[in-house]
């Protein structure tokens, strides 16, 4: 682990009590870049009180390395390398690489780190019999929970999380499994055999041969919508302290075993708040039904007394265009010209909606723009892939993001269990009353 990166500033700000006149020094720590955190680990210990921040929208609740985002800015950098360079020049494992070792890797070790994902991308062949537990109709997203959570039944010999070796394999088999459990998953929901993975294939043409290969004849993989799906899964990877990664982060904290805290990021992604969003837009879209309904929509999500959100719009940070959307959005377009899709009446929908948000004053002043999240969905539904089957591959990409945030809590010299406290407003002291005299 490099040393923490972060300088501290001694008594940068003083506390005052006004109703005892009692101050309290706090120090500042300043990162390399982004907003200084005010280091309030004394504090109850000092005057008796806790921070309030339910949503943690003012609270840092880790030191990291890996993802920077700014928000009023756009930018989001992947262990300092901006998202539009790596989306444009790299490819999905050497992004996993980078963000779990933190460099680029020479070529040597990116043939290294290829060789060790594809020897893992098979699953134990007991695992398949797991999959048929479930009904046919599941969603994908609920089958790749319970089966993510499985894996710990199955890999005893990586869930020593205080062994670098056990981090060091059970990394790797997440990575390298999650395409396979994905592609798995989707393929039961459709009553078609299971496919092994290829080792001749890169990670986004496994992913996609592994989907919707035919093994009645030969699957070609169109280069063009593997090299989509890698970029969208290279947008997709990592992200700071999300909803997901933070409870990967809170799970893992406890000691729990890898991949059951990577279960309980599935579960966390899969809210239409956070990854479930992508199946939400187009559940969105189609429920519009056509471009004259638009205004109806956008009059809904103003409303304050109406719970109908612009689903693929806004985000707790970015509060300028998500710097990804901007390449989601180029890769729309790619991918629907290189499928000769002309006029998609989702994408066309999609644009006309993006356009009356973005000159609204409702969304102007609350600075809500297109996420990553909105295009997402448009672009697998070009690709066939069912809406179903949209936050999976969301989860396929975010797991290195878990991963290398995982390891990075673990050898965290300073990491503790997560143990939020609260703010009580429930009943004082009362004493027990038999049945009989309750009224
Ligand atoms: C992801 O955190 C991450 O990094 C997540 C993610 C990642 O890579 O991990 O980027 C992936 O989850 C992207 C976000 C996908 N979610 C959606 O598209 C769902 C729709 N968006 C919203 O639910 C909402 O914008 C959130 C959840 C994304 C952000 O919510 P916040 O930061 O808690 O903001 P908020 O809900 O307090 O909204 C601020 C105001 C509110 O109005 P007021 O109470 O101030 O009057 O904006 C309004 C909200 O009502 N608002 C919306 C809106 N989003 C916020 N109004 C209509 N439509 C919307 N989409």
């Amino acid at each position: 682990m490099p040393e923490k990166m972060h300088s501290t500033e001694k008594a940068a700000f003083t506390l005052t009590d006004n109703r005892s006149g009692t101050s309290y020094d706090l120090d500042v720590l300043k990162g390399s870049t982004g907003p200084d955190v005010i280091d309030v680990r004394k504090l109850y210990a000092d005057t008796g009180h806790f921070t309030y921040d339910p949503g943690f929208t003012s609270t840092g609740s880790c030191e990291s390395d890996i993802t920077f985002i700014d928000g009023e800015e756009g930018i989001l950098r992947y262990r300092g390398y901006p998202i539009d360079q790596l989306a444009e020049h790299s490819h999905f494992l050497e992004v996993c690489y980078l963000l779990v070792y933190g460099e680029l890797p020479n070529a040597d070790d990116m043939e290294k780190f290829e060789t060790r994902i594809t020897y893992h991308t098979m699953l134990h062949e007991q695992i398949n019999y797991f999959f048929r537990g479930f009904r046919r109709d599941s969603h994908p997203m609920a089958i790749m929970n319970g089966v993510i959570g499985a894996l710990s039944a199955f890999y005893h010999d990586s869930t020593d999380i205080a062994d670098p070796v056990h981090r060091f394999i059970a990394s790797t088999r997440m990575i390298a499994k999650m395409p396979t459990i994905a592609a798995t998953a989707y393929r039961y929901s459709l009553g078609m055999p299971f496919t092994y993975p290829r080792n001749d294939l890169n990670f986004s043409e496994n992913l996609l041969y592994m989907m919707f290969s035919n093994p009645c004849e030969e699957y070609k993989v169109n280069k063009i919508l593997a090299r989509a799906m890698d970029r969208i899964l290279i947008l997709h990877a990592d992200h700071e302290q999300n909803a997901s990664t933070s409870t990967v982060r809170i799970s893992g904290s406890s000691g729990a075993n890898p991949f059951a805290c990577i279960a309980a990021g599935i579960a966390s992604l899969w809210g239409p708040a956070h990854g479930g969003a992508n199946e939400a837009v187009l559940t969105m879209l189609e429920e519009i039904g056509s471009v004259d309904n638009i205004p109806d929509y956008i009059a809904k999500a103003k409303d304050k007394n109406d719970p109908f959100r612009l689903m693929g719009f806004g985000h707790r940070v970015y509060k300028n265009f998500d710097p990804r959307a901007k390449v989601m959005r180029q890769t729309a377009h790619e991918v629907l010209g290189d499928l000769n899709i002309k006029d998609d009446p989702m994408l066309d929908m999609a644009m006309e909606l993006e356009r009356i948000a973005l000159e609204d004053d409702y969304f102007v002043e609350k600075k809500l723009y297109p996420n990553v999240d909105f295009y997402s969905g448009i672009i697998f539904k070009a690709m066939g892939i069912p809406t179903s089957m949209f936050t999976v591959l969301f989860a396929v990409a975010r797991t290195v993001g878990w991963v290398a945030q995982w390891n990075e809590m673990i050898e965290d010299p300073t990491q503790k269990i997560g143990r939020p406290r609260q703010l009580y407003t429930g009943s004082l002291e009362r004493n027990y009353l038999d049945v009989t005299k309750r009224k």
